[in-house]
């Protein structure tokens, strides 16, 4: 699917990334725990280097329960990575991130030697929310500091703790065509670059094989799993339209009308808790994904080749 980012400032996020990197001790990356592996920026390993790095799994409280510990335990294998899970419902996040950072990094500790925090997240995945449940007791200091751009907001969680809030940023291409889907399916990507249709049978086509009794209980399909799995997807997509009464005259169903309910249900959680990928499926794409950018560079490469051998053999002008 040709996902089109809007990626907006993600030039001057970036810049902002590189500046403030050498001075911080761990980064701090909020995930969507509906698809914990797709909404990890891709660009931000190589913004941040090998600093420690604590991967929060937000919005828990609509992600797949079941789901959601065999994310926790993938990331936290990571050499110099820790996760939490978490969601708004948590009053009090503060002590969880701030208990985190420190085993991330322990000898940073008292006025000489402060924390140095930065966060991260792809849009929607309720960066401004957190920030605001950080900031409600604290008094929010932004860029009042040489180095400090607008862009920035510096959060003083302790005495001794300084978090720095950056913009959410987009990567420029989606490499992992599953990535594309479910960050559409989520909500991550503005409205006007994806089909909807298109986005929701692909989420039908997942729905379909790991949450049946979901869709069941939602749209009253009165289907056994077995029976709305062997659904192809389209044939799903118009069945929810005729049990929504998405029909236009002449009785034609909407499908438009009834890719949003399903798009809609899921962002919000009307559908039940779902988690859309796992980390086995998650790596599979990507190592698929690997093998796909590796013959792209190759094509490329071929093509360019092509070019100077022709450029090279034209008669020239004087000849
Ligand atoms: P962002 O800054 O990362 O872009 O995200 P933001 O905080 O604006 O949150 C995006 C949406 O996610 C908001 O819903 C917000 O209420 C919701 N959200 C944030 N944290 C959580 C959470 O832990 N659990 C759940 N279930 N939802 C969360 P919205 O419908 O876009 O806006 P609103 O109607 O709540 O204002």
């Amino acid at each position: 699917m040709a996902i089109q980012w809007f990626p907006g400032h993600m030039h001057l996020t970036r810049k902002a990334i590189g500046e403030r990197i050498k001075d911080i001790d761990v980064v701090i990356e909020l995930l969507d725990a509906r698809l914990p592996g797709s909404s990890s920026n891709p660009l931000l390993a190589e913004l941040t280097g090998h600093k420690p790095a604590l991967k929060v799994l937000n919005k828990q409280d609509v992600a797949d329960p079941a789901r959601t510990p065999a994310w926790l335990a993938w990331y936290n294998a990571r050499p110099g990575t820790s996760a939490i899970a978490l969601d708004a419902s948590d009053a009090a996040p503060a002590r969880r991130l701030i208990d985190a950072c420190r085993q991330l990094a322990p000898n940073r500790r008292g006025l000489s030697k402060p924390m140095r925090v930065l966060i991260c997240g792809i849009p929607n995945v309720g960066k401004s929310t957190l920030i605001n449940t950080l900031s409600a007791k604290r008094e929010a200091k932004t860029g009042d500091e040489a180095g400090v751009t607008k862009q920035e907001q510096r959060i003083v969680l302790d005495d001794d703790f300084y978090l720095w809030d950056t913009p959410g940023m987009l990567w420029p291409r989606i490499t992992v065509p599953e990535s594309g889907y479910k960050l559409a399916a989520s909500g991550a990507v503005g409205r006007n670059a994806y089909d909807e249709e298109e986005v929701a049978l692909e989420l039908l086509a997942y729905l379909k094989q790991h949450y049946a009794p979901l869709l069941d209980a939602r749209y009253k399909l009165g289907l056994d799993a077995a029976a709305i799995a062997a659904k192809h997807d389209d044939e799903l997509l118009e069945l929810i339209a005729r049990k929504r009464g998405a029909v236009m005259s002449g009785g034609r169903l909407n499908l438009q009308k009834a890719a949003e309910i399903v798009l809609t249900d899921l962002r919000s959680a009307a559908l039940g808790r779902v988690t859309l990928e796992t980390p086995a499926e998650f790596e599979a794409w990507l190592a698929a994904a690997e093998v796909q950018e590796k013959e792209r560079a190759a094509r490329k490469a071929e093509q360019l080749r092509r070019n100077e051998r022709r450029t090279r053999n034209a008669p020239r002008d004087e000849d």
